[in-house]
């Protein structure tokens, strides 16, 4: 979850690191450090609690040269988040330092072995035992850093990204993984690192993506050396980025959370680039094409995943019974993992991650995986854990998401599983040729629609404010649109701190009416479809009780229009895509009360872009 960033070559470092902590800020953002070998010999580490802003004030009258070095942006596990507890951390004589992201989970054990060798400790954390450890089994059996570096990882339990530089020899960088993301970019005579790629694309498009245990070595020379944790030499893939800087600006928008809710159009286009044919009506996904007769024999598909992606997945779920008749369980990965699940090699599990590195996901997908299911991965950022680990899969292929809360991935990935629901139905024919093709030239017709409502952006900014005195809200869906209750009552939380429950419409007679009096909003999502009456009968429910009513509805609808405080009309679509249409004003609505209330949206407290951690 923690931002990793390293350099060596010929440019000063620290310009480079401070530049790529920023693009990484929003992967964890409690505290920031940096480390250096100066161009003296030193080396020095700085770190402060906070932003990297804060970083960089703490170091305007520092040294802060030299040309190798490494720098970090935490998210805290072990130990509150304060300046001790930053990384980079020294080693005991102060000749190393390391930054980790991950945790090691023999922390403890490896912790009290090393004070009883006379190591003392500065922080609470679990990487300051790492680098203890290391220049321990340096210094006991007289080996150099990229061998004790072997060594120690082989005794380590638990999940890591680091790299380390050595005061002695200003030449060299190393770094390793293991389930957490590391990313080498190559330049002339020079390498980046990165925990993804977004500090390095300023410098170079030609990448590594380190494996599972496997170990670098970069010096300053350009070459690089990759072994595995048993010292076998490993051939790296060097891979071409194809990101662009403007893929990581905020282009003129104030937050990246607005620029990623207003690239939706967009987003969904190259989502469904190459994949939907309008011309000759056909969904063509190469991972169902390549591995057709492994999906079509599935007789059960279980969807795991977490946080917005899991509402994606409950999203999925409706549209692949609907269409093609598979029974779907969607999982909370988390749960998923450690409850014993009934999985079989009849089961075809989706794996939906934004960031292809959650943890939870990644552990459930490893579960399934020895039980014999088929994997299919859903995700984002390419090259990224889940995608390497699952059998299949599909990319969004929308840029990277830089806002904590997820908007653009969150409707992107709806749309892939709207195409796999569609691909499967129309090999297994559960769906007559005419509604399949509706579905198409609907399909193509949404990211226009979504154009449309994004109009409504001044609207929702002039009335999102009246609701900052709300301590909760509610949100009502039904069908396709409970998942939507859900997910826009998560975004309201997450970036505003206001409590929010979602909620199917009809459950709300059993237990949050009692809630509803006249300062309670109620966001009711009831586009028309075939049970418009019942939630219209809900909306008569709230009215009866004073609750303020906040409508997402279809335009030309009159009877809910006139019961709602406010409401926002999107354009008529089938009912399976409403999803599509009815979160793009929910999203806008908690980035505005956000903003209202003065939050950090694109940064929101406690929370982080990339969950490593379990
Ligand atoms: C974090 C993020 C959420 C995201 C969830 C799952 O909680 O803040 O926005 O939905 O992780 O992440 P994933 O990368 O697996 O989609």
């Amino acid at each position: 979850m923690c931002g990793i960033v390293g350099y060596i070559g010929p440019r000063e470092a620290c310009p480079i690191l401070l530049k790529g902590l920023h693009r990484l800020e929003y992967r964890g953002y409690d505290s920031a450090g940096v480390a250096l070998i100066n161009n003296n010999g030193n080396l020095s580490v700085y770190k402060s609690k906070g932003k990297v802003a804060d970083l960089e004030n703490h170091i305007n009258d520092k040294d802060i040269s030299g040309t190798i070095g490494v720098a970090h942006t935490r998210w805290a596990t072990h130990g509150e988040p304060n300046t001790t507890n930053a990384h980079p951390h020294y080693s005991q004589s102060g000749d190393l330092a390391l930054i980790h992201n991950g945790i090691i989970e023999n922390y403890k054990p490896l912790k009290q072995e090393m004070m009883n060798q006379g190591r003392t400790f500065q922080s609470e954390t679990d990487t300051e035992v790492l680098i203890q450890f290391i220049e321990y089994i340096k210094e006991e059996q007289g080996c150099d850093l990229f061998t004790a570096v072997q060594l120690a990882l082989k005794n380590v339990i638990g999940a890591y990204a680091i790299v380390v530089i050595d005061k002695s020899n200003p030449d060299r960088l190393i770094a390793a993984r293991k389930g957490s993301p590391l990313v080498i970019g190559i330049g002339e005579n020079e390498f980046y690192i990165g925990s993804d790629a977004t500090p390095l694309i300023e410098y170079t498009n030609k990448v590594i993506y380190l494996g599972e245990e496997e170990i670098a070595m970069m010096t300053r020379k350009g070459d690089l050396q990759v072994v595995n944790l048993e010292n076998v030499a490993q051939t790296p893939l060097v891979k071409t980025l194809e990101m662009n800087l403007s893929d990581i600006e905020k282009g003129g928008f104030p937050h990246y959370m607005l620029k990623e809710i207003f690239e939706q159009p967009d987003a969904l286009l190259n989502s469904m680039k190459g994949r939907l044919n309008t011309e000759e009506k056909d969904v063509l996904l190469s991972a169902i094409i390549n591995h057709r007769d492994r999906i079509m024999k599935a007789e059960r598909v279980i969807i795991c995943a977490c946080g917005t992606s899991w509402h994606a997945g409950l999203i999925g779920k409706y549209i692949i019974e609907e269409l093609t008749r598979i029974p779907v369980e969607v999982e909370y990965s988390s749960e998923f993992r450690y409850r014993n699940p009934v999985i079989t090699d009849k089961d075809l599990v989706i794996a939906i991650s934004q960031s292809g590195e959650t943890a939870d996901t990644l552990a459930a997908i490893q579960l399934a995986k020895d039980k014999g299911a088929f994997l299919y991965g859903i995700c984002n950022v390419v090259g990224s854990s889940i995608p390497r680990a699952t059998d299949t899969g599909s990319y969004l292929h929308i840029g990277p998401e830089i806002g904590v809360a997820s908007t653009k991935a969150f409707t992107a990935q709806v749309t892939t599983l709207m195409l796999i629901a569609m691909a499967i139905a129309k090999e297994k024919q559960t769906i007559s040729k005419e509604y399949f093709h509706q579905l198409v030239d609907e399909l193509q017709s949404i990211p226009e629609k979504i154009r449309r409502i994004l109009e409504l952006n001044d609207k929702v900014a002039k009335y999102s404010k009246i609701f900052t005195y709300a301590r909760n809200f509610i949100y009502l869906g039904r069908g396709y649109n409970y998942p939507i209750a859900l997910e826009g009552a998560l975004k309201l939380k997450e970036i505003s701190y206001i409590h929010a429950e979602g909620y199917p419409s009809a459950e709300m007679k059993h237990g949050p009416i009692a809630l509803i009096d006249e300062e309670m909003p109620v966001v009711v999502i009831a586009p028309a479809h075939s049970k418009y009456e019942k939630i219209l009968s809900n909306v008569q429910e709230i009215k009866a009780r004073k609750g303020k009513i906040i409508s997402i509805i279809t335009e030309g609808d009159t009877a809910i229009k006139e019961l709602s405080d406010i409401y926002f009309e999107i354009p008529s679509t089938i009912d399976c895509f409403t999803p599509l249409l009815t979160i793009v004003p929910l999203q806008l609505i908690s980035y505005y009360i956000a903003i209202a209330k003065g939050r950090d949206v694109d940064q929101p407290r406690n929370l982080a872009k990339s969950v490593t951690v379990e």
